[in-house]
């Protein structure tokens, strides 16, 4: 029935419920994740989430209450027991997300020599990648997101159709740990990360292959932002 003949146009609101985006960034080590997810965060206006910050954290917190990292179940028991928070905090025009431990952020505690040699150790344990992946899936909270890490496209956000994997020669990695200051056998991190049982690095499936050997930080980030641009155009 049409209103002039006496009908009643019901007015009717439609909520699009606006799904937060979820760019992954993966790939090996010293590949550039981390400069680059926090340049795309930034131009985009995302929350930057570090995976492996929260998988150190872990490392950090299992060192501090004595718990025998090489020891699964001990692992297991102290990532039940820990009950950090998830906060997104602003840091020089950032967003990023932290785990809150005992009112206390650690920063320059995760980067020591002996957490990152535990955290090869607790990144392999089940229980552990089960509660970073829901806590890792949680961050949506916070909005649209830039999450870097080793399984995000392959296991934390299968479904995203924004997966990007970073990658460069080994010579080239080890020279950029080096002008670091960061000594690491990077062959051998790698080894571990892709040979682990439970959610290995890999490339996942529709994942655009980065090789940034010869490229800037600049050009790969600007890489980067067109693609997904291009891709958030055709969203
Ligand atoms: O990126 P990073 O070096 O801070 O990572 C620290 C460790 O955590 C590294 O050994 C790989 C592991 N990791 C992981 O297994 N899965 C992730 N999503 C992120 C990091």
């Amino acid at each position: 029935m049409s209103p002039a003949a006496g009908g009643r146009i019901l007015e009717t609101t439609s909520f699009i419920l606006k799904q937060p985006i979820v760019i992954a960034i993966d790939g090996t080590s010293a590949s550039g994740k981390s400069t680059n997810s926090k340049r795309v965060a930034k131009a985009l206006g995302y929350v930057y989430v570090d995976t492996g910050a929260m998988y150190r954290t872990l490392a950090w917190y299992c060192l501090k209450h004595k718990v025998d990292v090489q020891d699964a179940r001990a692992v297991a028991a102290a990532c039940r027991r820990w009950k950090p928070d998830l906060c997104c905090v602003e840091e020089d025009g950032l967003r990023r997300v932290r785990l809150l431990v005992d009112s206390y952020f650690p920063e320059k505690e995760i980067r020591t020599p002996e957490t990152a040699a535990a955290v090869s150790h607790v990144a392999t344990v089940s229980k552990v990648r089960d509660w970073m992946k829901r806590t890792q899936r949680d961050c949506i909270q916070f909005g649209d997101l830039v999450m870097e890490g080793r399984d995000i496209g392959t296991n934390v956000f299968p479904e995203t159709d924004f997966k990007f994997y970073l990658d460069a020669h080994l010579e080239e990695r080890t020279k950029r740990r080096t002008a670091d200051g960061v000594n690491e056998n990077l062959a051998a991190r790698d080894q571990r990360d892709s040979q682990r049982a439970t959610a290995p690095l890999m490339i996942a499936l529709g994942a655009k292959v980065i090789n940034n050997s010869s490229l800037t930080s600049d050009q790969t980030s600007e890489l980067l932002l067109s693609e997904i641009r291009l891709r958030l155009g055709g969203a």
